[in-house]
């Protein structure tokens, strides 16, 4: 039996310059969609997910992700009094905090090496990783998906989709061999590569299962697409020595990471919400 999936890294150094100015000061994780952060979404998925262990991948001055998980006796307690018990529910689902822990990322060098600033906190087991700013609704929590999937073929597995011909150069893009139209067979990977060389439109989207053997190849990792170390290009020297699928998810995802994604899914999940929706109808309405 595949072993257990207990513990998640959430990369969270980046600098989020495609949101500045709202991301000088304030982590891009800790925008709100409607009134919650990205963040906690992503935590919210993991927990559902059976994620034991959470491991924030942040860079120096990202105080306010801590901020945001460590209890708040006072507005607890003040929440309490006035008997504003949702409110208090909205704050409480945490992950307890000793089951968060720290690593720091120093540099800005790319994905790979925030998921390698992991490495001491994951140690020698197989794991998850989910990039808050990809955005998944879904019947089934999106890490649950894969984890069902890893569980039956073990190895590595990644979430994906199809994306416009044009887009490839945005995504980290498979090579695939066996297909049964949900599962692929990952043959080959590619960071960003330009739709003329891409080897399909299967593009990753934030979500993976990694066998632990992931940070020998990120240890040696050269820079790569963008100069970046590349998560993709370190998962590419994992093929061939254990599975390695793609799933094609069940749910929406909203890339959070895009300012006209990022209002889609203030939009979207504004109007799945019974206290929003007949506002966001009418100022739609009003605003067109
Ligand atoms: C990262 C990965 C890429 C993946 C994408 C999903 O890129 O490098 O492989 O397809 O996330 O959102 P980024 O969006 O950080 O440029």
């Amino acid at each position: 039996m595949a072993q257990v999936i207990e513990k998640a890294v959430f990369p969270l150094g980046g600098l989020g310059t495609r949101f500045l100015p709202a991301t000088k000061a304030v982590p891009k994780e800790m925008l709100p969609v409607v009134d919650k952060p990205l963040i906690q979404y992503a935590v919210e998925e993991a927990q559902a997910s059976g994620i034991k262990e959470f491991i924030f991948v942040t860079s120096p001055g990202k105080d306010a992700i801590k901020c945001h998980f460590d209890r708040a006796e006072m507005l607890e307690d003040t929440l309490n009094q006035k008997g504003k018990s949702a409110e208090l529910a909205s704050i409480n689902g945490f992950p307890a905090p000793e089951n968060i822990t720290y690593a720091v990322q120093s540099e800005p060098l790319g994905l790979g090496h925030a998921v390698w600033c992991a490495r001491d906190e994951v140690g020698d087991e197989p794991f998850a990783v989910i990039l808050a700013d990809d955005l998944v609704v879904a019947e089934t929590p999106c890490l649950k998906q894969l984890i069902g999937v890893y569980d039956e073929v073990g190895g590595n597995v990644v979430a994906v989709m199809d994306v416009p011909k044009a887009q490839t150069d945005r995504y980290g893009i498979l090579e695939i061999g066996a297909d049964d139209g949900r599962i692929a067979e990952v043959k080959g990977l590619v960071e960003k590569p330009k739709p003329a060389d891409a080897p399909s439109t299967l593009s990753i989207i934030g979500r993976y299962v990694l066998q632990p053997d992931i940070f020998e190849f990120l240890a040696r990792a050269e820079r790569g697409a963008g100069g970046e170390i590349q998560l993709t290009d370190a998962m590419a020297q994992l093929i061939g020595r254990a599975p390695f699928h793609g799933l094609r998810f069940e749910g929406r995802r909203f890339d959070c990471g895009d300012k006209a994604g990022f209002l889609e899914a203030n939009v979207a999940i504004a109007l799945a919400r019974p206290d929003l929706h007949d506002a966001v109808v009418r100022i739609i309405a009003e605003v067109k």
